[in-house]
């Protein structure tokens, strides 16, 4: 399938600012090698800053305004203590509300009472540890909490980020009247372009103006919904809700997804107080199996075994990391009971087994469901069990636990 996206003037266009695109793109997630062109010379392409789904984590989630620098070194202290970065997170990234004002000459300024180490400390601290450090702002006047935005100091501000050594940049969508995202974006990124240090650029836009058709080569993340909000089922009135709401809304933009420019189905909730375990499983298989962004949002420095466990599943990160970058999809719902398939690398799968019912299902997959010949007999492992269960003919049967998945990898 040829991304529509793609097409020969987008790729001059990008081309033109620097951005390097897949060479012979069929999709987005084809194999991937990354074309330099002569702006990009020399220097490490772009999109390639986003090969994979980036991962880290995020400090919205779990503590909203409540940052300040003691959270951020301890984070990233338990980012490594805890195996995280072992398993592959690296951005620590904090969110809204470390920004105060502006001074005379328009320069941001971070609130010196919740840092006053200075934001280039803080870096300093996080880049010690082998991580990686970003910030937040906005496209419009102000950023959601209030807090000076970007809008009209594009320049400085990137400047400013890239002199701190910001590695990663999460850009919100509030106060921005009157404001063309196709506009505000782009000037964003290019003003973080030019500064010349490599910063991950994350779209927050919230999928208004249906950022999955457009953001490639604009951000290397783009956020597809409201708010994701830490319960199974809840949905807010300004559309903020659960992770299975969001996931719904996921469906049919795989197409968009893959090296170099992620759906962004919102950070995780993993470990928060609204979900059980099972919800917290069945939540982060299927992230990994939409190739989501893995931005973990909790409280890293007081996670208990069983929520660690699930964040540094090794043979479900490696699913949402797989090369080939192409995002899952649905293949079938009946009722409550959902089969979700991801194409991995060499012919792989990983499948998962959804139950989102109150009470134990059963649950199968026929292996020609996938594309496979009839005949096969691949190898399937457990991914939750951690267990291979062996070459299998045919079809896969399992029972599934309300709430829960079972998530398989098949391999010919
Ligand atoms: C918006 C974003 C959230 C978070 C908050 C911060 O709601 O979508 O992810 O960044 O703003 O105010």
């Amino acid at each position: 399938m040829r991304n529509p996206l793609l097409s020969a003037g987008v790729v001059l266009a990008l081309s033109v600012i620097g951005i390097a695109m897949p060479a012979q793109q069929s999709r987005p997630g084809a194999t991937a090698t990354m074309q330099t062109t002569a702006a990009s010379e020399g220097r490490r392409p772009w999109m390639d800053l986003a090969r994979t789904p980036p991962m880290g984590w995020n400090s919205w989630n779990k503590f909203a305004c409540d940052v300040n620098e003691t959270l951020i070194r301890e984070t990233a202290d338990a980012m490594v203590a805890s195996g995280l970065k072992d398993a592959g997170y690296q951005y620590v990234v904090i969110d809204d509300c470390w920004q105060v004002s502006r001074d005379k000459d328009g320069t941001i300024i971070a609130d010196p009472q919740r840092f006053p180490s200075g934001m280039k400390a803080l870096a300093d601290y996080v880049h010690s540890k082998g991580l990686k450090f970003g910030l937040y702002s906005d496209a419009g006047t102000r950023t959601c909490q209030g807090r000076p935005g970007s809008e009209g100091y594009e320049t400085e501000d990137a400047r400013q980020y890239a002199a701190w050594g910001a590695d990663y940049l999460k850009y919100d969508w509030c106060n921005t009247n009157g404001v063309d995202p196709k506009i505000a974006y782009p000037t964003m990124r290019d003003a973080l372009r030019a500064t010349g240090r490599p910063i991950v650029f994350s779209m927050c836009e919230w999928g208004r103006s249906n950022p999955s058709t457009w953001a490639r080569g604009v951000a290397h993340l783009w956020r597809t919904t409201e708010d994701i909000l830490d319960c199974w089922d809840c949905v807010a009135e300004w559309g903020g809700a659960g992770w299975p709401h969001i996931l719904d809304k996921q469906v049919g933009l795989e197409k968009y997804a893959g090296p170099g420019g992620w759906n962004d189905p919102d950070m995780l909730e993993v470990g928060n107080s609204g979900l059980t375990i099972p919800e917290s499983r069945a939540h982060f298989s299927f992230w990994c199996l939409l190739a989501a962004p893995l931005m973990a949002g909790n409280d890293l420095r007081d996670m208990k075994p069983d929520v660690r466990d699930i964040l540094t599943n090794k043979d479900v990160i490696a699913v949402d990391q797989d090369l080939v970058g192409q995002q899952g999809r649905r293949l079938r719902k009946e009722g409550n009971l959902e089969v979700w398939d991801k194409p991995l690398e060499g012919g792989a799968h990983a499948v998962i087994l959804f139950n989102r019912g109150k009470s134990e299902g059963q649950l199968s997959v026929a292996w020609v469901e996938l594309g496979m010949p009839y005949a096969a007999e691949p190898m399937v492992r457990d991914l939750w069990a951690r267990k291979d269960l062996g070459r299998i003919k045919g079809t896969f049967t399992t029972r599934v636990q309300p709430h829960d998945v079972v998530m398989i990898r098949v391999t010919p």
